[in-house]
């Protein structure tokens, strides 16, 4: 038997993210975490933190004022004995700023500003006229594999697809898909905070290209979001505790929704879940602006594959299924089915 991922102790209270246990399986850790440490405060270095697993907390937070998106960005050390390698320190300077630009990284009022300039490409009437052609992509990306017999859910149909619909939407040649994928791997990787720094010059380059080629906008492709975080610009009190100026505050989303105050079995995979106050695409003024965009194409993949592949079954054993290592944007690498 496996040994379970490890959960938080009084000596020893940050639980390994790096564990792999932990990466095939957070949940176990994230019940503990909310039971027994639901702020949970910790260290790394110079960085000092505390971590949000309690729904009603990370809600607190995410619609409070006073916790700021806007930070200064500087590598975080994943551990000890991690050094930038000075030759990639100029253009991640340069990347982060850019990275700090975005409208994720802006508070009010610069935010709202932003946001109401891209808010009207993403109503629900827009959404919603692009479903015949969100449909299109599936049907192709679908049609070559299934023809095979089997298909890699992961590298055929989940990675691809939005990276076609975005570039449809920005009115991008779909030949550029292949650099669009090649720019978003490693800067969607640099947004989770487990990389280590000298892995970073791969985002960096991809940043300057991906800058120069949208001529400033910059978009980070996400996959399942299990994190995200905020910095208070005062002292806050808040869900019973206190939390510092600038002590960075990381909100556990993957153990929000599994709040049982919250969720009824909230471990049971129930796709028919009625009062799903679930904060997947975030919540507040930062609410996933893509989140109407995501739904249509998960719905159209998902919907199409199974539709099609009735015999859809899993083409490797459960326990062979591999992690991508971050956890902050947590996902399986490779998704082999056959049909
Ligand atoms: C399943 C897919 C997706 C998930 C789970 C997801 C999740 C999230 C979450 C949790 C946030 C809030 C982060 C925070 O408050 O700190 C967010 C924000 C955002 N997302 Fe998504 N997202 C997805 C797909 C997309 C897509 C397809 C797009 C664009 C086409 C998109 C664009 C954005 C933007 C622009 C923001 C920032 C909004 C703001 O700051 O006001 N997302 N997303």
């Amino acid at each position: 038997m496996r040994p379970s991922a490890p959960i938080p102790t009084a000596t020893d209270p940050l639980p390994d993210f790096a564990h792999p246990d932990f990466r095939r399986d957070p949940y176990p850790t994230y019940r503990a975490m909310r039971e027994r440490t639901p702020v949970l405060r910790g260290e790394r270095g110079a960085f000092r933190f505390s971590i949000l697993t309690r729904h009603a907390d990370v809600v607190a937070v995410l619609r409070d004022p006073r916790m700021s998106v806007d930070r200064p960005f500087q590598p975080r050390p994943p551990g000890d004995g991690d050094a930038v390698d000075p030759a990639t320190l100029h253009p991640l300077a340069r990347a982060l700023r850019a990275l700090s630009r975005i409208m994720l990284f802006r508070d009010p009022p610069d935010h709202t500003r932003l946001r109401g300039l891209v808010n009207k490409a993403f109503t629900p009437r827009m959404v919603e006229s692009l479903r015949p052609r969100v449909a299109a992509r599936v049907d192709e990306l679908l049609a070559a594999r299934l023809a095979a017999g089997e298909l890699d859910v992961v590298r055929d149909l989940a990675e691809p697809l939005p990276i076609l619909v975005i570039a449809e939407l920005l009115g991008l040649p779909l030949s550029d898909c292949a650099d669009l994928k090649r720019w978003s791997d490693p800067l969607a990787a640099m947004l989770d905070g487990s990389i280590a720094m000298q892995h970073l010059a791969p985002a960096v380059q991809a940043a300057g290209e991906v800058i120069e080629y949208l001529r400033g906008h910059l978009e980070a492709k996400r996959r399942d979001p299990q994190a995200t975080s905020r910095v208070p610009l005062e002292d806050v009190e808040l869900c019973g505790a206190r939390f510092e100026k600038g002590r960075e505050v990381g909100l556990l989303i993957g153990a929000a929704n599994r709040d049982p105050d919250v969720f009824a079995e909230p471990d049971r995979f129930d796709l028919g879940r009625r009062d799903n106050r679930h904060v997947s695409f975030g919540f507040g003024i930062h609410f996933c602006l893509g989140a109407g965009l995501a739904r249509l194409e998960g719905q159209l993949a998902i919907g199409s594959l199974v539709a099609r592949a009735p015999r859809l079954r899993l083409a490797v054993a459960d326990g062979d299924l591999a992690w991508r290592p971050g956890w902050l944007l947590r996902g399986l690498t490779a998704l082999p089915v056959a049909v």
